[in-house]
């Protein structure tokens, strides 16, 4: 059985082989490959655009997709989960697309089950699927990645799509800098970081941008989001006429991490990012179920 907890569960060559898939699905191709198969994505912590994204990808697969939305009425009884989850499994799945606000929960449950468990985010630990829709998404923007530098930028601690993107693009031979107030910054000796983005900007040909993650927070960092954004809003200004491409996983907060004129600048992959996930999320389900 196999799952995907954290993009190390790939090797080197499966990431290129999901890749290679993925780039013949750029059209909004449909076929029949997970024809009878059933996908099931539980997701007991808000989100819209990974859950739907695994829902389009599943259709278009071919497969039956039940979506449980179930962040208002689970509070992590560990043995609620675990039933959920079984419950899952014996009405036949083949995958399970987890999200929860706690670490580890995919990993926990990939134990229970006969389905591939494939994590759509969990707590601030990892979400594989963002960081390999980010890291096709650069090669398309930028071609070769290896020796490239990037600025991640925002609330890198508490972000999951940091920590999978960390792994991933320096895995890939990207220079990671993290560029956050020191509240925002995880301790990595090994990863440079700068809390000024203008000392990054000359050097970088990607800036990944994060949302503040305000329900992480034990308690309110800021008085105001409009507080951090006087520093790390990604402003057309700061980008002048640099070639730099912009990510975001979304959602964005408008004017807080991007400004309007960085959304709807052509530098701008934000909207890449959405539809090649789709692309990317195709080859990995078909990979996972049809492997199983
Ligand atoms: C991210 C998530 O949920 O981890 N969004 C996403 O998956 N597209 C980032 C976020 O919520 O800020």
């Amino acid at each position: 059985m196999r799952h995907l907890t954290t993009t190390t569960d790939l090797t080197d060559a499966e990431i290129e082989a999901i890749y290679d898939e993925a780039s013949g699905y750029l059209g909004d191709q449909t076929n029949q490959k997970l024809r009878g198969k059933l996908v099931i994505n539980i997701f007991f912590e808000n989100s819209t655009r990974t859950r739907s994204s695994f829902e389009v990808a599943s259709r278009r697969l071919g497969a039956e997709v039940v979506s449980l939305d179930v962040a208002s009425s689970s509070e992590s009884k560990g043995e609620t989960l675990f039933d959920t989850a079984a419950n899952l499994d014996a009405m036949g799945a083949s995958a399970i697309v987890v999200r929860h606000k706690n670490a580890g929960v995919p990993k926990i449950l990939s134990k229970y089950v006969k389905a591939s468990i494939i994590n759509g985010g969990d707590g601030a630990h990892a979400h594989p699927t963002q960081a390999l829709l980010d890291l096709f998404t650069l090669r398309q923007a930028l071609g070769d990645v290896r020796g490239k530098k990037i600025a991640i930028v925002g609330d890198i601690k508490n972000s999951r799509v940091a920590n999978s993107n960390i792994a991933l693009l320096t895995r890939f031979g990207m220079e990671v800098i993290m560029v956050a107030p020191p509240h925002f910054l995880p301790r990595r000796a090994a990863i440079r970081s700068a809390w000024n983005l203008r000392d990054a900007l000359d050097e970088v040909s990607a800036i990944m941008s994060l949302r503040t993650q305000t329900e992480r927070h034990e308690q309110p960092i800021y008085a105001s989001l409009s507080d951090y954004a006087a520093n790390f809003k990604i402003t057309r200004e700061l980008l002048g006429d640099r070639d730099i491409f912009v990510l975001h996983p979304g959602p964005v907060h408008r004017n807080v991490d991007l400004d309007d004129a960085v959304l709807s600048d052509p530098r701008s992959l934000v909207l890449n990012q959405v539809h090649n996930g789709v692309a990317v999320r195709m080859a990995i389900l078909s990979k996972f179920v049809l492997e199983n």
